[in-house]
């Protein structure tokens, strides 16, 4: 047994191209079937795991969605913007549904793995300080990597205007001099360039390739999302 609700409500909070009232307007055309009776009320109560097909099409009723999105550089992550894109606006129609938003924030021209998502509690979970969960960014540098930054942000930072950071992983490119991955356990503003700037370091480029244990997927391009399972988030919170 799912959840009990309204018809109208279900429908609209799954094809997002279809409001409450057009939902009423397909019941008295006998456009909507639930467990194979054709019903003429909206305002019915019926189950989530109830078959309904709504002109032909069978709805599979997900309570959230949950979306990776690969953001490329100078999309912002918020759900409105004046004349910028946001990643709002990169999923694509048929992820799309009402109370969207971006599970945290990523910089203007940071790349990689934002997670997109109606889920509230889920995404409190993942930003909330007590949760700690993991972030890992890849970061070219202005200047090389020393290696005195592990230790120094092993330790916990101190950061501008006397901020103190929580312990952060670093680890240096054995390849390249300018390349280094950072593991934050926490979400304060421009984080990574506060850190690497307290150090008399730049970053020059900034990628978010991990939240928690879920990597973002080598294949999915810049500006692509990829929808991921409620059981896969719920590993991403793992510890
Ligand atoms: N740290 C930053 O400085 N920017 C981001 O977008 C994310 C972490």
């Amino acid at each position: 047994m799912g959840e009990k609700i309204r018809l109208d409500r279900l429908v609209a909070s799954q094809m997002p191209k279809i409001s409450r009232a057009e939902v009423k307007k397909l019941c008295l055309k006998s456009k909507i079937s639930v467990n194979g009776k054709t019903v003429r009320r909206s305002d019915i109560r019926v189950d989530t795991d109830d078959e309904i097909i709504v002109d032909g099409k069978r709805i599979e009723y997900k309570k959230h969605i949950y979306i990776m999105l690969n953001k490329p550089r100078g999309v912002v992550c918020s759900t409105k913007e004046g004349s910028s894109t946001t990643v709002l606006d990169l999923v694509p129609e048929e992820m799309r549904r009402s109370g969207l938003f971006p599970a945290g924030r990523l910089d203007k021209d940071t790349l990689g793995f934002a997670l997109i998502t109606d889920d509230g509690e889920l995404s409190h979970k993942m930003l909330s300080p007590k949760s700690h969960v993991p972030k890992t960014y890849l970061v070219r540098l202005e200047k090389p990597w020393e290696e005195e930054y592990e230790s120094v942000m092993l330790q916990g930072m101190t950061i501008d205007g006397g901020e103190k950071c929580l312990p952060a992983e670093f680890k240096g490119s054995k390849d390249d001099p300018y390349m280094c991955e950072l593991v934050l356990h926490e979400g304060k503003f421009h984080q990574v360039k506060r850190m690497f700037s307290a150090l008399g370091n730049n970053v020059v480029m900034l990628k978010r390739i991990a939240i928690g244990s879920m990597a973002l997927d080598p294949e999915l391009a810049p500006g692509r999302c990829l929808e991921i399972m409620h059981k896969d988030v719920e590993r991403l919170l793992a510890k």
